[in-house]
């Protein structure tokens, strides 16, 4: 049979799926749910770790500018993504969004990419958690074991593993809560992000008060760009996009309320608002935490596990370095449950039409979710967790997640051209500008990015192609179709 690599699913196919025919699962989320499940994946391990770290290795307290440009990319992405979640409601998110625009191949290119940013995502978060919670467990005077560790030889290269057993089992018990159900989960998420940004105000609050009361301490913003050392990426301005890259962790999540659309009571309204508001109010959150921070303790000493912990302790108050300690303990899990929530569903959206194995989208008959893919996702996950350091996880989910904006945003423009008449609920103002810049600012922050996180990148998408060729293309649903409609034979009309 021959095969089209730019085979296009039926737009009015994927609004019948998205009312529910075929996917089965619970409509469960109204436009709080939303705005809380997409704060609960922004705010975490970005502002609770990677802020100190990046500050530290890369930008000085030129991180705020680093925030800036990395929110001015999510605010043009996320116009793009909050059309297309608009338009096509369903389960999958960007890889959904480009099947119908962009065709399979890239569809699928999207899919695979998106593991890299909910499942390197939830896995970068559970290192952040583990180093917290042994923070804290210090601090009460608890001390949890130590990783075990191993070095030897692979390739001739020596390689030295920690065994981080506690981002391993963080993640095992968060799959047992998504497995359960979605509305729990939801629940449960909501609590958290309230104590989530509760924690952030107060650091803001409190950080900001104690540097007005104290104007005599020494100011750490100066240099606030420091020099470049010689070498791309470290300080100046090639730095202050090395951090872009590297901090923009700290936004992603927003996007991940569209792979939850499927699940939305109205879609239509609320996904925009989800996308938008949640992304929004954490923006302005993190500049100025990352402002703060940088003020209070100097940037070299930022390269800690718990850096805004070390900032509100330099301020004296021992109760609100408790509760940041708590806060970010909760905050973090919240973020590791909408992302492994969102890997699971790609898979199942990437099952659902073929390209993946069929176990990937079964649904368990009591909870209604798609507990098999849950639980595959979740032990891959937790092996991440447990063996790859924070800084590769880290850049990986980046680079991972700018490379889908890219394709996301060029599909909000194609699409425009293509199907010009459709009804959308929420348009992306200034086509084509604005995808325009959303792929200028997302390239930008890829190039900014270690070169060795650009290889693996490639190296990844290579693994993905070959299972899409070895795979995909032969059980693909939307091939089949169109290999039936090219029947020789006088065909019955098939639904358009
Ligand atoms: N934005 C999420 C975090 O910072 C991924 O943890």
């Amino acid at each position: 049979m021959s095969l089209k690599l730019f085979a296009k699913k039926d737009l009015s196919l994927l609004l019948q799926e998205a009312e529910g025919e075929h996917g089965g699962l619970r409509r469960a989320l109204g436009p709080l749910n939303l705005v809380t499940l997409g704060i609960g994946a922004i705010i975490g391990a970005g502002i609770f770790v990677i802020t100190g770290q990046a500050a530290a290795q890369f930008a000085g307290p030129a991180i705020v500018i680093s925030f800036v440009l990395a929110g001015i990319a999510c605010g043009f992405a996320g116009l793009c993504y909050a059309e297309f979640a608009s338009l096509i409601p369903i389960a999958g998110s960007a890889y959904t969004y480009s099947y119908a625009t962009l065709g399979e191949l890239i569809a699928w290119i999207i899919g695979w990419d998106l593991i890299l940013e909910y499942a390197f995502g939830a896995a970068t978060v559970a290192v952040g958690w583990s180093g917290h919670l042994r923070a804290f467990l210090h601090d009460i005077g608890t001390d949890l074991p130590k990783m075990p560790h191993s070095s030897f030889a692979l390739l001739g290269v020596n390689v030295h593993l920690n065994y981080d057993y506690v981002g391993f089992l963080v993640i095992m018990a968060i799959t047992t809560i998504l497995v359960i159900g979605i509305k729990e989960s939801a629940n449960f998420t909501t609590v958290i992000v309230i104590l989530k940004v509760a924690i952030v105000c107060m650091f803001i609050g409190i950080a900001g008060a104690f540097l007005a009361s104290h104007a005599w301490q020494p100011n750490h913003w100066y240099p606030f760009i420091p020099p470049n050392t010689g070498e791309r990426g470290q300080f100046g301005w090639s730095g202050i996009l090395r951090g872009a890259g590297v901090v923009f962790f700290a936004y992603i999540g927003f996007d991940a309320v569209s792979t939850a659309a499927q699940e939305a009571r109205n879609p239509k309204k609320d996904m925009p608002l989800g996308i938008l508001l949640s992304l929004s109010i954490c923006t302005v959150l993190y500049i100025l935490v990352a402002g703060l921070l940088t003020r209070l303790v100097p940037y070299n000493q930022l390269n800690v596990p718990d850096p805004v912990v070390v900032g509100i302790r330099t301020t004296g108050q021992r109760w609100a370095t408790f509760l940041v300690e708590l806060g970010a303990i909760a905050g973090l899990a919240s973020v590791m449950l909408v992302m492994l929530l969102g890997q699971s569903r790609v898979f199942f959206s990437m099952s659902h039409d073929g390209l993946l194995w069929p176990w990937a989208s079964k649904i368990h008959p009591r909870f209604r979710t798609p507990y098999i893919s849950s639980i595959v996702v979740g032990f891959f996950v937790a092996l991440l967790a447990m063996l790859i350091p924070l800084n590769i996880l880290d850049e990986m989910t980046s680079v991972g997640t700018l490379l889908a904006f890219v394709l996301v945003s060029a599909g909000v423009w194609v699409m425009r051209r293509t199907h010009p008449h459709l009804e959308r609920p929420f348009k992306t103002p200034l086509v084509p500008v604005v995808p325009i810049l959303a792929i200028l600012f997302s390239g930008a922050l890829i190039v900014g990015l270690a070169w060795e996180t650009q290889v693996r990148l490639v190296v990844w998408l290579v693994i993905g192609l070959i299972i899409y060729f070895s795979y995909g293309r032969k059980h693909s649903k939307v091939q089949m179709m169109n290999a039936v409609e090219r029947q020789p034979k006088p065909a019955p009309s098939m639904a358009d």
